[in-house]
């Protein structure tokens, strides 16, 4: 069976991503086909980046991300619930993503987004950050409306027919993170450390 993380993308005080997330997790509880956590960055207390050695080489100093490392590596997937903030995704979410690297990699993600236009703008830019992190993104997402998925866009009360769209993302990542599972295990989803390129002739490949 696998593991996924449901992270909560905003540290905000008065933060209504903390309720959407609860909403994620209560409806895994009547699930028995993958165990499912709640991940509050905000718990972390991460700083702004502070390691001198670029996450992908994998030599974590801090003991906050030394911290935050072991509880990723615990996840087979993540369902990354996710605010849109001018356009994108919170800064927290992408700090906290950007700590970490081999932890991510050859692992599963799907996204439950809020916002004026159902967070699709953040989830589009997390898509490409994804990439980048080798992370697998599923198809299906959940895109809540703050104006008619919230009370005075506070108070959460979603459409009922997000259920649907929250019970196929589930499967999905269930599904791939089941196929990718050996994947990350097998690599012990250690990344390639980045080389620095050699100057010839020939156009250097491989810069990221
Ligand atoms: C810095 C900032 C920028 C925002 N930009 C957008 C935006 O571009 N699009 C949008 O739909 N909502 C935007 N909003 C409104 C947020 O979607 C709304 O405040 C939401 O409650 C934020 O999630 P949170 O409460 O979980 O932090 C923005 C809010 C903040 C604080």
């Amino acid at each position: 069976m696998i593991r996924i993380g449901i992270i909560i993308g905003s540290t905000r005080p008065n933060r209504v991503g903390e309720g959407v997330a609860k909403w994620v997790f209560d409806q895994t509880r009547k699930r028995t086909d993958a165990e499912f956590e709640l991940v509050d960055i905000k718990d972390f207390n991460l700083p702004l980046l502070d390691e001198a050695i670029p996450p992908a080489m994998g030599q974590y100093s801090q003991p906050h991300t030394k911290r935050w490392a072991e509880k990723i590596a615990t996840f087979d997937a993540f369902i990354f619930v996710s605010p849109e903030y001018n356009h994108g995704t919170s800064g927290a979410l992408k700090n906290a993503l950007d700590f970490l690297y081999k932890e991510w990699n050859n692992k599963v993600a799907g996204f439950v987004a809020y916002g004026s236009a159902g967070g699709t703008r953040a989830v589009e830019q997390l898509r490409l950050i994804m990439a980048e992190l080798q992370i697998a993104t599923v198809r299906s997402q959940v895109a809540l409306s703050l104006i008619t998925d919230f009370e005075n866009f506070k108070t959460f009360k979603p459409a009922d027919y997000h259920l649907g769209n929250l019970n196929t993302l589930i499967d999905q990542i269930i599904s791939w993170g089941t196929a990718f599972k050996n994947l990350h295990q097998e690599s012990g989803t250690i990344a390639t450390p980045m080389k620095k390129p050699k100057i010839t002739e020939e156009r250097p490949t491989g810069i990221h």
